[in-house]
């Protein structure tokens, strides 16, 4: 089979096809602890809401026919559009419309649009690239362009706790906006790391992409109004030059790839074209479950009790059994803020984190590799070689054994012996 170059780059090795083999080969049957994906966990307040919604579509007269029967709009419906529109303004004080939002088939597919649209080769010429102003990012970014060479990133400034704890900040002494910059992005929280900006940090990248008339693209898929798995209290933001992307899969969707971006009105114009030409229309199915909860407004009471308190409990689980298993290491994690995942750092660690993966995958337990997390930095660096990411969104009792493994994995690296437990 002889493939273009569109079909080379998009079939070739890449992290996140890795990681999705991965995931893809374990749920056929391998008995593996999950930790690698970055599937959320399951909400029984949230699967009792959604399956009570689809019994109710299924109970009302032609509501079900109509939702699978018809296409949408390009942009995604216009009730769910205006209910989020009227939920944003309540509380944020934002001045947004339902021309502001377009939906897309999860975000990933809006990152695939939003990076191609502000990235890439130009009329003029010229050559432009996504600013990552804070690495390590998210994943799965690293392959979405159309061509290579497609990020540039920076390494971050390091804050350090008590307790093996660290925080990363954006070295704004490094982040330099020049002619070929298209865009920045970050994810807010931060995937992999838990990281979330400050106000502050917020605030100067907003400044600087005004500066230089690009657009600041802000990854909200774990963050306020929903599903809200933010455990630090910062200021939303929104303005005429911010991409804010939102999904409905962190708060218990995933399977229903609903992604959703608050725009100005050319760039919703630009996305509803792209989602007319790649797939005629966002699919309908996740707007419609959750319209009643973004309508109501009672999408904020479930995503502040039930989403937050659900991770914020687990991850409190995990940062202790790290403290006390790998006692003795000299590990860091990094604050965990929101999101999903623990980003864990060995120092000096002896061996790569992909051998590290490796190694666990041996003992049936999948993790991420640091290294892939770092797209657009062109300097080699040591640090990206000693972490890697854990999701801990699994049931506590697997999330312990896997976390266990790990621990026992690590000493074994740094050639420590397990410490043997006594009573
Ligand atoms: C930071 C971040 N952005 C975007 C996505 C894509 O999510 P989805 O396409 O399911 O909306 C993910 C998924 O893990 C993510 O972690």
């Amino acid at each position: 089979m002889r493939l273009s170059k569109f079909g080379k780059k998009f079939t070739g090795k890449s992290g996140i096809l890795q990681l999705m083999e991965d995931l893809g080969a374990a749920a056929k049957g391998q008995e593996m602890i999950m930790l690698g994906g970055g599937n959320p966990g399951q909400i029984s307040a949230v699967e009792a809401h959604f399956r009570q919604r689809m019994l109710n579509i299924l109970a009302s007269g032609d509501e079900f026919e109509r939702l699978i029967g018809r296409y949408g709009p390009p942009e995604g419906g216009k009730p769910l559009a205006e209910a989020l529109a009227a939920l944003l303004n309540r509380e944020y004080g934002w001045a947004i419309g339902p021309e502001n939002i377009a939906l897309t088939n999860g975000s990933q597919t809006a990152f695939f649009y939003l990076f191609n649209l502000f990235a890439g080769e130009f009329d003029d010429g010229s050559f432009k690239k996504i600013m990552l102003p804070l690495a390590p990012e998210y994943i799965g970014y690293l392959d979405v362009g159309l061509v290579d060479d497609f990020f540039i990133a920076s390494k971050p400034e390091f804050e350090f706790f008590d307790n093996h704890l660290f925080k990363y900040h954006v070295d704004f002494d490094a982040v330099t906006v020049t002619a070929d910059i298209g865009a920045i992005c970050v994810s807010r929280p931060t995937n992999p790391t838990g990281n979330v900006l400050t106000d502050l940090e917020i605030d100067k990248l907003d400044a600087l992409a005004r500066k230089h008339d690009i657009p600041l693209i802000i990854d909200n898929a774990y963050g306020t109004p929903f599903p809200n798995i933010i455990f630090t209290q910062v200021k939303p933001i929104w303005n005429d030059n911010i991409i804010l992307c939102m999904s409905l899969s962190k708060l218990g969707l995933p399977g229903l790839r609903t992604g959703i971006i608050i725009a100005n009105e050319r760039v919703i114009s630009a996305i509803s074209g792209l989602n007319a030409i790649v797939s005629l229309a966002p699919g309908n199915f996740g707007a419609e479950l959750a319209y009643e909860l973004i309508q109501s407004g009672e999408i904020i009471n479930l995503s502040q009790q039930a989403v937050k308190p659900f991770y914020q409990d687990k991850v409190n689980r995990v940062v202790a059994q790290l403290q006390s298993e790998l006692a003795g290491v000299d590990f860091y994690v990094h604050k965990p803020e929101g999101a999903i995942f623990v980003w864990l750092w060995f120092k000096d660690l002896p061996i790569t984190s992909q051998t590290l993966y490796e190694r666990l995958k041996q003992q049936g337990v999948l993790v991420v590799p640091g290294e892939y997390f770092f797209p657009g930095l062109q300097e080699e660096w040591a640090h990206k070689y000693e972490c890697i990411r854990v999701n801990y969104a699994l049931d506590n009792d697997i999330v312990r054994r896997g976390i266990s493994i790990i621990a026992d994995e690590v000493k074994k690296a740094y050639a420590l012996t397990p410490q043997i437990k006594t009573a």
